[in-house]
């Protein structure tokens, strides 16, 4: 894979909030756990576990969950992301910032993302009321709700709606420590 390949890939992403009826399947969501397994971690601890929710009424309870929007329902798939805090006690070194679990987790759907857009599966990170999902998911205590994702195959008209990327100008983004 070149360079340009993955900057079209990330070009292409972008966050698809409404989908079709065809629900994504256990298959396509195994493919992209596979790409989520090969993220990096904090001391390789691999901290995240997919909730994969296809019931109906959970679906419907976590769209109350979600901090903005209410499209949760419509989406193929909605996949809440936890941490598992308990390894910070297992941990070699001193997990200095026990947030890098949860920055673990984030890489981890950063993959998912990226790896569903190379499937033509749109998707969209999802905000949380963390109390309120891990209620709704009778999580037991040593997980953390991380975030939310919809994943769903796009509606027609959908893809072509972007807004391109907004992004603020690249030199105001770094500095050169030299
Ligand atoms: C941590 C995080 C939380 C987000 N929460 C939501 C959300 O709750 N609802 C939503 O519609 N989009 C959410 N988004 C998507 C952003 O709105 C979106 O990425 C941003 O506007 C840039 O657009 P793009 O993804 O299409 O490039 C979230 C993204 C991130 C990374």
């Amino acid at each position: 894979m070149t360079y340009d390949d993955f900057h079209s890939l990330c070009q292409h992403r972008r966050s698809i909030r409404y989908f079709d009826e065809k629900p994504v399947s256990k298959e396509e969501v195994l493919t992209l756990l596979k790409l989520a397994r090969l993220a990096p971690s904090v001391e390789n601890l691999q901290p995240w576990h997919f909730h994969v929710i296809y019931n109906p009424e959970l679906r419907k309870k976590l769209t109350e969950a979600s901090c903005y929007g209410n499209f949760v329902e419509g989406a193929g798939v909605f996949i809440v992301v936890t941490a598992n805090r308990s390894l910070e006690n297992k941990a070699k070194e001193i997990v200095w910032n026990p947030r890098e679990l949860e920055y673990s987790c984030m890489a981890a759907m950063t993959n998912v993302i990226l790896g569903a857009t190379a499937m033509e599966i749109g998707s969209c990170w999802v905000s949380l009321h963390h109390g309120t999902a891990y209620e709704i998911l009778k999580l037991p205590r040593h997980e953390t709700v991380v975030g939310g994702l919809m994943l769903g195959h796009f509606k027609r008209g959908e893809e072509q709606n972007s807004n391109g990327h907004e992004r603020n100008p690249l030199e105001e983004m770094y500095t050169f420590h030299e």
